[in-house]
Order: C-alpha cells, then structure tokens, then sequence
C-alpha cells in the first residue's frame, strides 16, 4: 500500500515494525524455510508483498506480522498473521509486535473487532494470542492445508477493542 493511507513505522518497546519493504522479502522467505517456521506455514512458504511489517529487533530482520481489513461496513473488522525467526523466539517479541500492530488497527484504523486463525494444532501461537485477550470462536474443521499437503483444523479467534491487553 502506498499513498497517504500508507502504514507508518510502528515503534514498540523492542520491536520496530516496518511496512514491508521488497528487499526484505527474501530475507523472510530464509526465515519461513525455518523448520520451526515452516511447518506452521501453508504449501506456499512464501510472502510476497501483500501488507505486512517487517518485525525488526537490535537492527535485525527478526520476522513479520501480516494484516488485513475487511471492508464491508457492516462487518468491518481487522486481521493478523504472524512468524518470527527462531532465533527470536521465546522472549515476548512476538507477543509485543501483535500487540503493536493491534493497537494501530484499533486506535489508528478503527477497529472494533480483530481476529486470527492459528492451526488448532499451534498451541504456543494459541497461548501467545490467548494473553493478548483472543479469544476461541471455533474450530474451521479442514481450514487450511498444511506443508505436507493434507487439510488441517484451524482455530478462529476474535478478539474486541476493549478486551486487548493493556500491556
Ligand atoms: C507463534 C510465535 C509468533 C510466538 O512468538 P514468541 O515470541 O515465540 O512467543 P511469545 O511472545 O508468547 O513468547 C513465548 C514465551 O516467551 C516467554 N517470554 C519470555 N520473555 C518474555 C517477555 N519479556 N515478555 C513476554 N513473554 C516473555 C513468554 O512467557 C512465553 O512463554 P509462555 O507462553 O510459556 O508463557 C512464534 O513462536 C512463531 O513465529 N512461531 C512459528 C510460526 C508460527 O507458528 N506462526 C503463527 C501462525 S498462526
């Protein structure tokens, strides 16, 4: 997206969360070859450039936080997406870039309501977006494909403006 509706730098307490910019598609792409990445992530382990930050830690390319509104005014709502390097895991990094994004899609785009579909099977994704104030809505039986080609079930968890941590 460019234009005067184009993202800005978010700034968190560790995390800098750049729109994604083209030199950093191949660098994330690395990252989603990652076993630990990977095998979260669909048949196509790619991201092109679709709206997404960057997530970026001391100066380093650390991962990525997709983002998406719908746009139907009676159903308005925003969406999120995320990976973070292994290297990176494990430290609340992930937790904070998600909290970030969701304040901007709440205080700066006007949200009322967010949601994220981890595989039911992501329990540490599950766990993270759970103490952020997500909440299960239901399981998506055969939601989505998975690297090895057969179908999953996906969590769908929503979560409303008022419900989002304050820290
Ligand atoms: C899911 C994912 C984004 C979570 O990010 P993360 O930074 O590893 O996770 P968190 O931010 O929750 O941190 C994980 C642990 O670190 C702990 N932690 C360490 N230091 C912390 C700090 N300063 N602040 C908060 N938590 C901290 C947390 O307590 C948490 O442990 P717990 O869940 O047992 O309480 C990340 O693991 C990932 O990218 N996984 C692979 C891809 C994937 O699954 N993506 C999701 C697709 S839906």
């Amino acid at each position: 997206m460019t234009g005067p509706d184009s993202p800005p730098t978010l700034v968190g307490e560790r995390v800098t969360l750049c729109p994604l910019r083209v030199a950093d598609i191949a660098p994330l792409n690395a990252i989603i070859a990652q076993p630990d990445v990977r095998q979260w992530w669909g048949t196509d382990p790619t991201v092109d450039d679709q709206d997404a930050f960057t997530i970026v830690v001391d100066g380093e390319i650390a991962g990525w936080v997709g983002w998406y509104e719908e746009t139907d005014p009676d159903y308005r709502h925003g969406g999120m997406d995320i990976f973070l390097s292994p290297a990176f895991h494990g430290r609340g990094l992930g937790r904070e870039a998600l909290l970030v994004v969701a304040r901007w899609l709440v205080g700066e785009r006007g949200h009322h309501r967010l949601i994220i579909d981890p595989a039911a099977a992501n329990t540490r994704a599950i766990r993270t977006y759970t103490s952020l104030g997500f909440k299960p809505v239901g399981v998506m039986r055969r939601y989505e494909q998975g690297p090895d080609g057969t179908w999953h079930d996906g969590l769908l968890m929503d979560l409303l403006a008022d419900e989002l941590s304050p820290s």
